[in-house]
């Protein structure tokens, strides 16, 4: 059985005082959820350190919103995974859209990241997804696939034991259009297919979230499905009431 996983994507917000609070109001959901369902935050680096403080001793876990392929040097500007690791991250998101296109960062770039989280003990959680012309034009799982491949390519199928995927339509991201429950079924359960290709037992244990639009009110109906373990949520994550209510939901549907 596949344990589900809520990770809120604070995305470029936040102060001190929003995380402190957002922090404490948390740490309680997560540890009632726990035995049930798994939470994360993923947050902007320069708050990671308040955020380890913060959740310490409580089961909310936390990760960075990207990471570099290096451990260390002349690379000014970024974050390593071994840093990211010795503040306490479990996870480190990579391949998200919005670095995929504001920063161009290609399928292979985004596999080399994957391969730097997960080589310094990180769990990268891998996001997908098409755009609304892609989507269109019913090319969904072509561009999910040749994702996927460039990371089966590097790593190999058997990474996927320790990573989490995160199936997010462009076009629904921070738009209000969610993808109707029986659309992302639909898709997460290519995605397990495709997977089960290469290796059947990594595609049934790996667990796949979506993202876009992910709310309190969509959270219920897009869980109950099959092949949704979660939600990679970025807005309603910044509100402890709306982030409360989507990990309530993932815990009433493990
Ligand atoms: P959203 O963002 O929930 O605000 O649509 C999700 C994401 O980009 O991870």
């Amino acid at each position: 059985m596949r344990k589900p996983l809520v990770m809120g994507n604070w995305k470029l917000n936040g102060t001190k005082e929003s995380v402190t609070a957002l922090v404490n109001a948390l740490k309680e959901p997560a540890d009632k959820a726990a035995p049930k369902a798994d939470v994360a935050v993923c947050a902007p680096t320069v708050f990671i350190g308040l955020v380890e403080q913060l959740a310490a001793g409580s089961k909310l876990a936390y990760g960075s919103e990207d990471c570099d392929i290096h451990v260390q040097g002349a690379y000014t500007g970024e974050n390593s995974p071994v840093m990211l690791r010795e503040f306490g991250c479990t996870y480190a998101i990579v391949g998200h859209s919005e670095r995929r296109d504001y920063h161009q960062e290609t399928n292979e770039y985004v596999a080399l990241k994957y391969q730097a989280a997960q080589q310094n003990g990180l769990i990268p959680v891998l996001c997908v997804g098409e755009s609304e012309a892609e989507y269109d034009s019913g090319r969904t799982m072509d561009v999910v696939k040749a994702e996927l491949q460039a990371v089966i390519d590097l790593c190999g199928i058997e990474s996927f034991k320790n990573a989490v995927i995160a199936y997010e339509p462009i076009w629904a991201i921070g738009t209000g259009k969610t993808a109707t429950p029986e659309v992302a079924q639909k898709v997460h359960a290519d995605i397990r297919a495709y997977l089960a290709t290469f290796n059947a037992e990594v595609a049934d244990g790996v667990r796949i979230l979506y993202g876009g639009s992910c709310n309190a009110k969509t959270a219920p109906d897009l869980f109950a499905q099959k092949d949704i373990d979660g939600g990679l949520v970025g807005g309603a994550s910044l509100k402890a009431p709306d982030f409360t209510a989507i990990i309530e939901a993932a815990v009433a549907n493990a």
